[in-house]
Order: structure tokens, then C-alpha cells, then sequence
């Protein structure tokens, strides 16, 4: 089944006269429950897309459609985790949780179970009253992670979502975010411009160009889960990404 059609999709932005084209015309479509990341070469359009799709910014041109429905502005059928987990700090762990289903008025008791779902599915039990300046970094990934799917969204939106954090906590996150997709059982869209994590975690990984931002390749990562980074497959879908990321940049 289909989850996400992007058709057509164009973004200009001009300044004075002068006018850039930052996405060309990308067109793809994504399965239900795929895991999709966005690759490509810093300033190729990757946070530009991703905010199109959240509804944050409109399109210059072209169409979204989530399920049959177009796309204009955010919704609760999307969730997000963006760079820096944008958690609240003023709010504990629960009440980070809940906090998207208290704005979409689910009752307590029902917010009480999911939240307490959650935690448990990743790990946080007994750090619910703690506030993000008091976890690490992976509990704070896990929380930020989380609190987007409590919201129940169709589809989650991820930006560069371990950006911040060293190699090998790095690995360590994308294990737990997998296993966390694997029992959620939702459909990603994640960018990104590590190459391991795109083969880690994607079923997919859309290679974006710089040039007038268009969609240089759409490779498939068909290994089994988990992927074991020794393999000689592995390396092969790492190789084969490396040499399209030297294209997108030269295209630039
Ligand atoms: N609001 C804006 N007004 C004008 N230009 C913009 C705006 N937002 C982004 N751009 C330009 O669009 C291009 C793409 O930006 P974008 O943030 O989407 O890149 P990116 O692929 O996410 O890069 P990175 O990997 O560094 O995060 C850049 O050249 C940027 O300067
Ligand atoms: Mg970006």
C-alpha cells in the first residue's frame, strides 16, 4: 500500500532578483511502513524536503498526498524529530510524552497507558520525572522518538535525529531506533548524510543532488535485519552510496 505520494514537487527561494532553485521536481512514493532516508550532500535540499512534507513550508510546486489526503500544514497524522530532540525542558519525561496526546485531548486514562507503553518500549522506566538535562544523550533520543509516536502519527518525519551524538553512541542509537521501528511498525522518512546509517536502518535510500535538487538515484537496501555492518553485502550498499554522494557533490 501506498503511504506517501510526493509528486512534482518544486521549491524556489528568491532573494532580490535573484532566484534559486533549491528542489527541482522530485517525484517518489513511499509503501506503508517502509523505511525511507534522504541522502545527499549538506545544502542539497534534504531539510527544505522534509519541511514541505511536515507542512512547515509550502511548495513552489507540485503535490503532496498522505494516504488520499493533500498536505498543506502540519498535522497530528505526521510526527517529528528533528536534530537536536527538541524535547521541552521544562517538562519531565511523562510529561514530554503526553504532551501530543493532551493536545489532541485523548483522555487521561488512555494517555496514561500509551505513555506507559512507551517507556517501557524504550527503556525508560524509572526516568519518567526526570527533565532532558538529566538524561543522556541516547535517553533524550529515545524520548524525543517516543513522544513523536505518541502523538500516533501515519508517517514519521526525521531529521538528521542523531546528529549530535559521537560513532559509537551513534551505532548504539540506530540499533535501538530500529528495534523501536520494528515493534511500531511505522513509516519513516529520516535524512541524513551518514552513508552507514542510510545502510544501517533504510529499506530505501533516495539520493538527492545538489543540482537544481533533483532525485539522482533510488537504491533499495534489501539485507536482513539486523544488519550486520561486517558483511560483504553491507559494504558493497556502503560503496555503492559513497560513489553516488561523490556524483551529488560534483553535480553541485
Ligand atoms: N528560508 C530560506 N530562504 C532562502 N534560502 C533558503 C531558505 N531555507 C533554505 N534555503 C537554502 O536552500 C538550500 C537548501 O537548504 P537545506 O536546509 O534544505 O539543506 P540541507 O540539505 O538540509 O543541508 P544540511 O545537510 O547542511 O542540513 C540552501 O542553499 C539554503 O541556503
Ligand atoms: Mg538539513
Amino acid at each position: 500500500m501506498i503511504k506517501l505520494k510526493v509528486e512534482h514537487l518544486g521549491k524556489t527561494f528568491s532573494r532580490g532578483d535573484d532566484t534559486r532553485v533549491v528542489l527541482g521536481d522530485i517525484s517518489f512514493e513511499v509503501e506503508d511502513r517502509q523505511f525511507v532516508s534522504i541522502l545527499g550532500p549538506s545544502g542539497c535540499g534534504k531539510t527544505t524536503l522534509l519541511s514541505i512534507l511536515a507542512g512547515f513550508q509550502d511548495a513552489t510546486s507540485g503535490n503532496i498526498l498522505l494516504g488520499n489526503r493533500k498536505v498543506s500544514r502540519p498535522g497530528p497524522d505526521r510526527g517529528f524529530v528533528f536534530q537536536n530532540y527538541a524535547l521541552f525542558p521544562w517538562m519531565t519525561v511523562k510529561e514530554n510524552v503526553m504532551f501530543p496526546m493532551k493536545q489532541q485531548n485523548v483522555p487521561r486514562e488512555e494517555r496514561e497507558r500509551t505513555a506507559a507503553r512507551l517507556l517501557n518500549m524504550a527503556q525508560l522506566d524509572g526516568k519518567e520525572n526526570f527533565f532532558p538535562k538529566e538524561l543522556s544523550g541516547g535517553m533524550k533520543q529515545r524520548t524525543a522518538f517516543i513522544r513523536a509516536l505518541a502523538g500516533r502519527p501515519e508517517i514519521l518525519l526525521m531529521d538528521e535525529p542523531m546528529g549530535a551524538v559521537d560513532f559509537q553512541m551513534r551505532q548504539k542509537l540506530q540499533e535501538e531506533l530500529e528495534s523501536l521501528w520494528l515493534k511500531e511498525q511505522i513509516t519513516v522518512i529520516m535524512v541524513t548524510h551518514d552513508v552507514d546509517e542510510a545502510v544501517y536502518l533504510s529499506d530505501r535510500v533516495i539520493v538527492l543532488s545538489s543540482k537544481q535538487g533533483r532525485i539522482l538515484d533510488d537504491v533499495f537496501i534489501d539485507l536482513p535485519r539486523p544488519r550486520d555492518r561486517e558483511a560483504e553485502a553491507y559494504e558493497k550498499h556502503k560503496t555503492r552510496l559513497n560513489s553516488l554522494l561523490r556524483k551529488a557533490f560534483k553535480e553541485i
